[in-house]
């Protein structure tokens, strides 16, 4: 039997495969992990009373005399919080320096008194008319030189200096009235930062911000080589804002210009409510770009807040079980703390190319899976459409009548649920001592110059995320996505980092001491071949991590076909049909003690017998490369056995269909688990001890149940059980 001093020194593994109960016999033991992990680093928010249920309302939209109907039914609906007043400018400050807050007031009170608390959005993603006309210079000036005019959101630039100090006045009075309001119990700024502006001043600041950070023309030059094409800078204004590609180098620092400009647009609101807010309160922004985008540097922009929230919506299709788990794990990252899903779909969107509604059930399981990875917070976009507005067609919870549409029952019952497991919920966060890395950088260096198309790198996490979940899972615990650079790393047994382009020294240095002090670590292809500057590693690949390594990579292919895979001597007991695709290095043993442990197969190619990846021990770990993208029972195969090196029994797998999400408290006392049956159709666990399910119902269908005395749970399609052990209070 596996114990959790074999988990926490990697001893005494099982050799053979678990049945399935005695896996969930683990789960109860696991709590004893070292539960402090990594979420203690960052001033951190604890959500009082998690999960909370509830809706972005715009009261603003709609006669006074409808509030009170509209919040009688969210709490009918179990609602204790409603975002409000993100795009309220005009009906706060109808003209310049005029201010109108007591509707405002009135509606804070008038949730209160319905139970529900509120969060306010500074409405900084939507200046008012007045505002534009007045100040035209504010607005954004996009990559072909148009300005932007009103009529739409998202149309002020970022680094407009007076736009700033307009936002800061607002957020001001906002603040001076709300920042001790108790029902107010957090703010949100702007929304989903996403367009930057390229107009003349920007320019002039993207300047300013290289000549900080380079200091010397010379510098410049030399770390982007502008040498080529005859590049090279005589005068800081010479140096172009890059709207349709350029030199890499120039294309890196221009993210890190748009993100250092996003951090401190935010900053200055940030600065400007946190003198005048009580403790209490915490400051967040809701995430956009389904939680992929890459127009900044998410861990950069996240730091600054208290909470991390994002916007998840599914848009065409249907739930996808391994991608919104991989995405809520991502977002977890950004601060290593739990998260809020500040907006959702009620069914549907309106963006879409086709937009369909996800089917009975499926927004009740999309909300309990992003609990299970760590939100703490549902709240849906939006309680009701406005008549008119360019998003009438957008899934909402009533109608246009204001009466309940179709999902209202389910998101009520989802709203009952949330208030039966607050206790056993409480304090409670995925943990996990397995990560991928990943930096914004890398992703960066890599998307500018993707040399073969087909390699994209969400489905490349994806493909490595899902025998890694599935490994956790299996164990009782999580995935952690995090950037290394600034990550502790301390309390994760293995590292993999399918597309880390970029490692500099100080990077290779840090992963070399993790590694010496018994950690393991497993690169991906593309691995250090560039460093801060977005330069060739003149060492090739894995740049400075060569000499850790013993290896280096000799030449990269990308693959218009794919080509086999064999393990020497079989160590990785792979199938005959290995094979791998998109993308390949030939790697080179440079030390005696590197072992090759896959080789291409590839008659008349270039790649023939050439090694596919290498291990070596270092200290009292071992750092290994794996040069390509193997097919997903290979990487599967290649995963489980660098888990189990790593001292994680791989040996089981967790079911398909039913998820297991487990949460344990800050001192590793108290666990839950939520299961989730993501099939269509009725299935049933069974469990090696007994536990209490906070969802049993005592009538309907035998389904959803756990009963007292048996200890199989079936679930039907979509079904959900919270769990806790029954000798846990
Ligand atoms: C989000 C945005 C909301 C709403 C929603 C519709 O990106 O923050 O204001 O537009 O999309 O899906």
């Amino acid at each position: 039997m596996l114990n959790a001093s074999a988990l926490q020194h990697g001893v005494a593994l099982p050799r053979a495969f678990p049945s399935y109960p005695q896996l969930l016999a683990f789960l109860l033991i696991i709590p004893l992990i070292n539960a402090t992990a990594t979420y203690a680093q960052n001033r951190a928010y604890t959500t009082p009373n998690a999960p909370l249920l509830g809706a972005a309302w715009y009261p603003e939209q709609w006669p006074e005399s409808r509030w009170d109907a509209d919040l009688a039914l969210m709490e009918q609906a179990h609602f204790s919080v409603v975002r409000i007043g993100e795009f309220a400018w005009s009906a706060m400050e109808p003209s310049e320096n005029h201010y109108e807050f007591a509707w405002l007031d009135r509606a804070i009170a008038l949730a209160a008194r319905h139970h529900i608390a509120v969060v306010l959005g500074t409405p900084t993603d939507a200046p008012p008319a007045w505002l534009t006309s007045q100040y035209p210079q504010t607005l954004r000036v996009d990559e072909s030189g148009n300005r932007a005019q009103h009529g739409n959101r998202r149309q002020f630039s970022y680094s407009n200096p007076l736009y700033r100090r307009l936002c800061a006045d607002i957020v001001r009075q906002m603040a001076r009235r709300y920042g001790h309001n108790p029902n107010v119990i957090g703010w949100q700024i702007g929304n989903e930062y996403t367009d930057e502006s390229f107009d003349a001043a920007t320019r002039a600041q993207f300047q300013q911000f290289l000549h900080e950070k380079y200091k010397t023309l010379a510098n410049l030059n030399a770390h982007w080589t502008t040498a080529y094409w005859s590049q090279t800078y005589s005068a800081w204004s010479q140096i172009p804002l890059p709207a349709h590609g350029g030199n890499p180098g120039l294309l890196l620092d221009h993210k890190h210009f748009v993100t250092a400009t996003w951090r401190s647009f935010q900053k200055n609101q940030i600065d400007t409510l946190r003198p005048l807010i009580t403790s209490s309160q915490f400051i967040t922004t809701n995430i956009g770009g389904l939680a992929w985008s890459d127009n900044w540097d998410h861990y950069a922009i996240t730091a600054d807040l208290d909470l991390v929230s994002w916007d998840n919506y599914v848009g065409q299709g249907h739930l996808d079980v391994p991608k919104n788990a991989m995405l809520n794990d991502f977002v977890r990252g950004w601060r290593r703390q739990n998260f809020w899903v500040m907006e959702t779909q009620p069914g549907s969107v309106n963006w879409a190319p086709v937009n369909n509604a996800l089917s009975p059930g499926e927004t009740r399981a999309l909300a309990w899976q992003d609990v299970g990875h760590g939100a703490d917070a549902i709240l849906y976009w939006q309680w009701r459409s406005a008549l008119n507005g360019q998003e009438q067609y957008h899934g909402a919870i009533v109608g246009p009548d204001g009466k309940p549409n179709p999902i209202y029952p389910e998101i009520q019952q989802l709203g009952a649920e949330f208030t039966k497991v607050r206790s056993a919920l409480a304090g409670t966060s995925p943990l996990a001592n397995i990560a991928l890395l990943h930096t914004y950088d890398s992703r960066w260096a890599i998307d500018l110059q993707p040399h073969n198309r087909n390699y994209e790198q969400q489905q490349v996490l994806l493909d490595f995320y899902k025998p890694l979940e599935n490994i956790a899972e299996s164990n009782g615990g999580s995935v952690d996505i995090v950037d290394p650079t600034t990550a502790q790393l301390n309390n994760y047994k293995l590292l993999v980092a399918p597309s880390l382009n970029v490692i500099d020294d100080t990077l290779a240095a840090k992963l070399t001491a993790w590694v010496k002090a018994g950690g393991h670590l497993l690169l991906g292809p593309r691995s250090g071949m560039k460093d801060q500057f977005n330069s060739l590693n003149q060492q090739r690949q894995p740049g400075p991590l060569v000499p850790s390594l013993g290896a280096r990579v000799e030449q990269y292919y990308a693959l218009d076909r794919s080509v086999q895979l064999v393990s020497p001597s079989n160590s990785l007991h792979l199938a005959a049909d290995s094979t791998a695709a998109i993308w390949a290095e030939a790697l080179s043993p440079v030390s005696s003690d590197t072992s090759v442990n896959l080789e291409y197969i590839d008659p008349q190619g270039w790649l023939d017998h050439q090694p596919a990846m290498v291990t070596r021990s270092l200290g009292n770990g071992w750092i290994s490369y794996l040069g390509t993208l193997p097919d997903s029972a290979t990487l599967d195969r290649i995963l489980r056995h660098a888990a189990q090196d790593a001292g994680i029994d791989s040996t089981s797998a967790s079911p398909n269909g039913i998820e297991l999400c487990r949460r344990v408290s800050g001192d590793g006392r108290r666990s839950l688990l939520i299961v989730i049956n993501h099939t269509s159709k009725t299935d049933s666990i069974t469990l090696p001890a007994r536990y209490r399910n906070l969802l049993r119902r005592q009538e309907g269908p035998p389904t959803d149940r756990l009963s007292a005395t048996e200890t199989t749970i079936t679930l039907p399609a979509q079904g959900v059980a919270v769990l806790v052990p029954e000798a846990q209070p």
